[in-house]
């Protein structure tokens, strides 16, 4: 019920280019849970623990991001089973969360718009619990019962001004490669931020540079919303499955020699040589197709196999059809801004 009037809301909403959300919050004034069911806390305080269970999550810039990662390793901790508990972990210590270890992240691009924030990259992220050969899945605020996934997941950013609740974002994380979108709150964030995509990866949803060593921060156009042609909406296993669009322009882009907080030792694993390779193997279609998953295998203290994780994976994505057949009406509501 909450989901259709929240659905009815922005449908009506749409014409007049407005876009009104229940609750909004500041790390300091969120409350321990800000949604029902919720596994962790949105109470974290200024330190950072890797046994946090904070589930705020920061995009500002390319030394302070975070993304959204299984609380806990192993073979039950796929993205698609682990989607409604996920943790926030965080490149720069004080936001009360987990710590990205050092060296996990190989490459990382950090890109500001008129309308949102986003950091693409590639790296080990079986260091923050995604179990190796995990072709991963997508988190945003819209779960098919209304709640984020992760539950209670709130996401912020100083980029657009003081800092501010952002309400419309999409992130997606597999073993090997990660994009994180965090919209401005305003009339183009559904549709930019738009998350119904959720089997088409990080390459089709955020086109742009993935590429392994280097970090940069570069300033960017919008580009256009995912899945829209030309005013056309094209819905997830539709044939044909139309190419990504074109990754948008970017300039003033300045590059860091690298990020880090100095947490060396990942909590899962012990390795540290050997993952800087496996990256290249990151793909230009689908954030998933992962098939070289033996190379990786010594990356992870897991006993996990590809081919478990690839049928713990498939589960959640049927899952969600109900979730995209109710979607349809919000596109078509968003893509109605861009005609
Ligand atoms: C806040 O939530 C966390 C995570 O569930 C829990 O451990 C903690 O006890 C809660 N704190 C309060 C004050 O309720
Ligand atoms: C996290 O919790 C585990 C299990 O309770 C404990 O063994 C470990 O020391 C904790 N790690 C940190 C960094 O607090």
């Amino acid at each position: 019920m909450l989901r259709s009037r929240a659905l009815l809301a922005l449908a009506l909403t749409s014409g007049a280019l407005a876009q009104t959300y229940s609750a909004t919050y500041l790390p300091s004034n969120a409350p321990n849970k800000s949604e029902e069911g919720q596994s962790g806390t949105n109470q974290c305080g200024s330190g950072n623990d890797q046994n946090s269970t904070c589930q705020n999550l920061y995009v500002n810039a390319i030394d302070d991001w975070c993304i959204y990662g299984p609380p806990q390793p192993g073979v039950g901790s796929t993205i698609g089973e682990t989607e409604r508990i996920e943790v926030a972990w965080c490149i720069k210590p004080g936001h009360g969360t987990r710590l990205i270890p050092d060296g996990a992240i190989t490459g990382a691009h950090f890109i500001q718009t008129p309308d949102y924030v986003q950091v693409l990259g590639v790296g080990d992220l079986t260091k923050i619990n995604v179990p190796a050969g995990d072709e991963g899945g997508e988190l945003d605020p819209h779960g098919q019962d209304g709640n984020g996934n992760p539950i209670g997941g709130l996401v912020f950013t100083s980029a657009f001004g003081s800092l501010a609740q952002a309400h419309e974002w999409t992130n997606f994380v597999s073993d090997t490669e990660f994009c994180i979108r965090v919209c401005k709150d305003g009339p183009n964030a559904p549709a930019l931020c738009q998350h119904i995509y959720d089997t088409m990866g990080c390459d089709w949803n955020m086109p742009g540079d993935y590429s392994s060593g280097s970090f940069d921060s570069c300033k960017g156009d919008s580009g256009e919303p995912m899945g829209v042609y030309g005013g056309s909406t094209w819905f997830q296993g539709q044939n044909p499955t139309p190419s990504a669009h074109p990754a948008p322009a970017s300039s003033s882009c300045v590059t860091t020699s690298t990020i880090g907080n100095g947490l060396a030792v990942s909590a899962t694993s012990t390795s540290s040589g050997a993952s800087g390779s496996a990256t290249a193997t990151s793909s230009s279609s689908h954030s998933g197709s992962s098939s070289s998953s033996g190379s990786r295998s010594a990356t992870s203290g897991s006993p996990s196999q590809t081919g478990a994780s690839g049928k713990n994976g498939a589960a959640p994505l049927l899952g969600r059809g109900r979730e995209l057949a109710i979607a349809g009406v919000a596109v078509v509501a968003g893509a109605a801004l861009f005609a």
